[in-house]
């Protein structure tokens, strides 16, 4: 069957206006992004890792020598119009709460931006201790039944559209890792939702009522973490049918950004494996809530998924149909923010000799999340604001588990997803799609008059 031809692009709407953030958890992630746009805002920070703020896309020949800026290639809110607001289970405000997240420097880069910092206080959260086990909640809304629970996150949605006068509101989950849950029949659409919901069904997770809450308001919804939200059915529907963009699951920054970008090296050179060990110590508030075994097998779930896709063990079987993949995360709390990962891959080459490869990522976590929380935002807003309601896949490239439509197999492949990202805002700004065939550099015949 012939491929659908590409549907012409949307009219984008212009980034008028001020676009609200709405943070659920205000912890490492949230506080370094807020503390991050601040301090750039102000010319004291450099937005490194960021593909809206850095990013350029190639345009047409080679030789033609366009490469603009992604930001000037499609209207993107401005950093000066972001507001953000939160929820958290813990009253302190960003600036309490990003010096305890021990991320950034207090003196370097919290105290220049301390007054708005401390301006972001959180709301009360939606929570439910079954869902994440090692925090001691004290800043919550109680013990609500769902429905009211849902009613309540709406209620402050528009008190802070209100209050802040915002044009376009953007909710991000950087709240800590819930429980793994499979879709059951609560979520399968949206009438058993609602019915799940008017019964109190446990089913329901505060993660997914911040989420319907959001798209009932018309409010883009990112997924930060590997919790099920809107990887479901019901809301699922229910974002494409209102014409709402939502996207996930759990940011790709630091072990897995490495094996989505070694995977493909090997399967490129057709070297088999027969193993990939991953290990990382972690010891920041994140790390102890994953040491909680129901909360990391929601992160193994999304850890463990890349390779099967990359590798494609099925179309290779003598390569790669018999892999010992294992991940491991350790809470160990010396390191803060700060993880360290190893990968060791046994794989083999001609004639099955083995090889390892060893790698030893001395990263920090949220300086890595913080970038792609921003283009999140960015990217959902823009995506809003072209009409593009439902799944966005070509935001996969920042996630380890990306949403995709029933029945596609995820791309894992961070260069292919990179390639998808920008063939999109190509797309959405009326540019050519760009093939790398190159034909057309060599030879009068095959050149014509291109
Ligand atoms: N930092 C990374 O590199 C990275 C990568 C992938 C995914 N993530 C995920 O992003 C999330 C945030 O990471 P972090 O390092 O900022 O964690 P964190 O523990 O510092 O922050 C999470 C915050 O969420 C709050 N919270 C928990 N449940 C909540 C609820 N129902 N409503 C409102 N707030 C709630 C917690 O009190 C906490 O302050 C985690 O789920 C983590 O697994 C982080």
């Amino acid at each position: 069957m012939p491929e659908a031809a590409t549907p012409a692009p949307p009219t984008v709407r212009p980034a008028e206006g001020r676009l609200g953030v709405l943070c659920v958890g205000l912890g490492a992630v949230s506080t370094t992004l807020i503390a991050g746009v601040e301090l750039i805002r102000r010319g004291l920070g450099e937005p490194v890792g960021s593909l809206t703020q850095l990013g350029t896309v190639r345009l047409g020949r080679r030789t033609d020598g366009r490469a603009p800026l992604i930001r000037d290639l499609v209207p993107l809110a401005d950093l000066d119009d972001l507001v953000f607001g939160a929820w958290d289970v813990f009253p302190d405000d960003a600036y309490v709460a990003a010096a305890k997240a021990g991320v950034l420097e207090v003196e370097r880069h919290l105290e220049p931006v301390a007054d708005a910092l401390r301006a972001v206080r959180p709301m009360p959260a939606a929570f439910d201790p079954d869902y994440v086990k090692r925090l001691d909640a004290t800043h919550t809304k109680g013990a609500m039944p769902r429905r009211a629970m849902l009613e309540a996150i709406r209620d402050d949605i528009r008190a802070f559209r209100e209050e802040h006068g915002c044009d376009r509101l953007v909710m991000i989950w950087c709240g800590s890792t819930e429980v793994y849950i499979d879709p059951g029949s609560a979520h399968a659409d949206r009438a058993a939702l609602d019915a799940a919901i008017d019964a109190d069904d446990p089913a329901i997770s505060p993660s997914m009522l911040y989420a319907y809450a959001a798209l009932l308001e018309g409010v883009p919804y990112a997924n930060g973490a590997p919790n099920l939200t809107v990887d479901a059915p019901a809301l699922r529907d229910l974002a494409s049918d209102a014409g709402v963009p939502i996207c996930g699951k759990d940011f790709k920054t630091g072990q897995t950004m490495v094996k989505t970008a070694l995977a493909p090296m090997f399967k490129a050179r057709m070297l088999g494996m027969e193993g990939w060990y991953s290990t990382n110590i972690l010891g920041n508030r994140d790390g102890e809530v994953l040491d909680d075994p129901e909360s990391f097998r929601s992160k193994e779930h999304s850890k463990l998924g890349v390779l099967d896709t990359i590798l494609q063990p099925e179309l290779y079987p003598g390569l790669y149909g018999d892999i010992d993949h294992v991940v491991r995360i350790n809470y160990y709390p010396p390191r803060g923010d700060n993880k360290e990962g190893w990968d060791n891959i046994d794989f083999f080459g001609w004639l099955g000799y083995p090889m390892q490869l060893k790698v030893n990522f001395l990263c920090r976590d949220s300086i890595l999340a913080a970038p792609l929380a921003l283009d999140l935002v960015l990217f959902l807003d823009l995506a809003q604001r072209a009409g593009m309601g439902g799944i966005q896949e070509w935001l996969s490239f920042y996630f380890k588990s990306p949403q995709t439509a029933p029945g596609l197999y995820p791309e894992h492949d961070l260069f292919i997803q990179l390639t998808k990202l920008k063939n999109t805002l190509r797309w959405l700004a009326g540019e050519e799609q760009i093939t790398h065939l190159g034909v057309e550099y060599y030879g009068e015949d095959l050149a014509g008059d291109a």
